[in-house]
């Protein structure tokens, strides 16, 4: 995750550190602590417990302080760069290996401004968003966290190579790039947009992936939420703009999308949004949602320009691009007559492979996650997504039920998954896909 952000900052935090030395002070001094109005959690909730857990999911801690196939909070999930391994720690309660031990000060100071227990951390713990926080909160999360079972798992150390390992450099970075600021509620606006606000920026960190970064690799404010690339994904423009953001959804459909991972008519939540919407919204309130909502409505549209420089994150997606028709059955001879010949092979391995579960309608069968009608995945000509998903499949749990989709890395070629791209951006979103097998070696690689 954010691997190339990763290297960006470690890389950077060596090469400002003279100049950060010389002219800027280590760490601005937080603000005075407000007690947040929006704690962006429903007031009735029955203990500090319970609030604590809520918000823990809200922030979504528990997506990197697990690795694959371990126990939730348990921590190393590896995130690894070209220099070394970095590992998310361990998160329960446990005295020796976890956070048994940790005084309230230390964990607000980990979670709020990034000094862990080893020193500067890495932003690959997004503390860039969570110094919004209240400590309020953050201590909230600590005592749901204390009431985990503890689990006895010492996190692995930290393989980075010299310079990267130099934790004081992310000092620099910070004197740069961070500003200790708490979430300030505007009291020009409704309650319900302060509490989308602190639930977008403090909890959801939506910008850490959504907003485009600098050549320090810090979010560029100006962009915010204007698309970015993610471990070969886009996180697509999210502002209010009706061609390249979401403004044209209803408010309906935002919500479905962030509360189940789906909107009829949109997308479908695949990949790191997947996983997002799996650990943390789908348990947000109704009432959350909504603020959320609000909030995103508010953001200034972004177009082009923004999210463009991040290789075109930004996406003209003509809402009302023509529909595919289920006329072309598979093996009809005029399915094939007509088309390109590299579409004609994307039709037909679509044929064997993809028509079943999603038709050629794009309707989908058995299961509305798998229409494509109208998702962005098969509007984006560079076919991104759409060759993520087919080499990883996708998954997504919601509410108990899985949705799955199975990845083809391993059976197809990388001509086989652009020509089945291409086909589908032909076919779906009326698009001329660009996608490349080079593109595709490329995804792969980079894995
Ligand atoms: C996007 C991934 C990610 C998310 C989300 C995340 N963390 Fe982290 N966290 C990390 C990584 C990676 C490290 C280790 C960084 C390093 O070694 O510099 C870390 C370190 C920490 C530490 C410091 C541990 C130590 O021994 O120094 C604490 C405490 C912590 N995280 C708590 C939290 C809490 C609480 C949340 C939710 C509010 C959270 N994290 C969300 C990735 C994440
Ligand atoms: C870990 C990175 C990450 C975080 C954090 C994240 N997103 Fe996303 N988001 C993505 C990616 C990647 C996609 C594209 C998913 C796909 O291709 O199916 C996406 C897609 C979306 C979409 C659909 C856009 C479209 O045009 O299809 C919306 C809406 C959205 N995110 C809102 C949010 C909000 C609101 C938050 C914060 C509460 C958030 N995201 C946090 C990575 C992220
Ligand atoms: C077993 C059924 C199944 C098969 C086979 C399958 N898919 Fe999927 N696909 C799904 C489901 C279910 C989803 C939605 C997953 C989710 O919730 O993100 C999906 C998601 C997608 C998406 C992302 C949609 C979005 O809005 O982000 C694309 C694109 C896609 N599939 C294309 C294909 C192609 C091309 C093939 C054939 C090579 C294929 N699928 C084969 C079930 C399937």
């Amino acid at each position: 995750m954010k691997i190339r952000s990763i290297i960006g900052y470690a890389a950077l935090a060596v090469a400002v550190g003279a100049a950060a030395v010389a002219g800027r002070a280590w760490l601005t001094p937080a603000g005075p602590e407000p007690q947040p109005p929006v704690a962006g959690v429903p007031a009735d909730l029955p203990s500090s417990v319970a609030r604590g857990e809520y918000l823990a999911k809200a922030a979504d801690c528990v997506a990197c302080h697990t690795s694959q196939g371990g126990t939730p909070y348990a921590g190393g999930r590896a995130f690894r760069l070209p220099f070394g391994t970095i590992y998310a720690t361990n998160l329960t309660p446990d005295k020796d290996t976890g956070i048994g031990n940790w005084s309230d000060d230390a964990f607000v100071q980990a979670v709020r401004a990034g000094v862990g227990s080893h020193g500067r951390l890495y932003p690959a713990m997004p503390y860039t968003s969570y110094a919004q926080m209240s400590r309020d909160d953050v201590l909230a999360i600590k005592q749901y966290l204390l009431t985990l079972a503890p689990v006895r798992e010492a996190t692995p150390a930290n393989t980075l190579s010299f310079p990267f390992d130099q934790r004081w450099g992310m000092a620099a970075w910070n004197a740069v790039f961070f500003r200790e600021q708490r979430f300030a509620p505007d009291p020009a606006k409704s309650v319900e947009w302060n509490r989308g606000a602190y639930l977008a920026t403090a909890l959801g960190h939506c910008g850490e992936c959504h907003t485009p970064r600098n050549a320090g690799f810090a979010m560029k404010s100006r962009d915010y939420l204007s698309g970015a690339e993610i471990e070969g994904w886009k996180a697509y423009n999210t502002t209010s703009d009706r061609s390249y953001g979401i403004g044209a959804w209803s408010d309906e459909q935002v919500a479905q999308y962030l509360s189940l991972g789906h909107a009829p008519g949109r997308s479908s939540a695949s990949g790191p949004m997947a996983d997002v919407v799996e650990h943390s919204l789908q348990y947000l309130t109704p009432g959350d949602i909504a603020a959320l909502v609000t909030y995103l409505r508010s953001v200034a549209p972004a177009t082009s320009g923004a999210g463009a420089a991040d290789g075109g994150a930004t996406i003209a997606l003509d809402a009302t691009a023509a529909r595919a028709s289920n006329a072309v059955l598979p093996g009809s001879a005029a399915g094939v007559s007509g088309l390109a010949p590299g579409l004609a092979r994307g039709q037909r391995l679509f044929a064997g492979d993809c028509a079943g579960c999603h038709q050629w309608n794009g309707v989908g069968r058995q299961t509305d996650y798998a229409s494509l009608n109208g998702s962005h995945a098969v509007n984006d000509p560079s076919g991104a997504a759409l060759v993520q998903v087919l080499l990883h499949g996708t998954s997504l749990t919601v509410g108990g039920r899985t949705q799955q989709m199975p990845g083809f890395g391993e059976a197809y070629s990388d001509s086989d998954v652009a020509a089945v791209a291409n086909f589908v951006l032909s076919h779906f979103g009326s698009k001329a896909g660009t996608v490349t097998a080079e593109q595709v070696r490329k995804a792969r690689a980079a894995q």
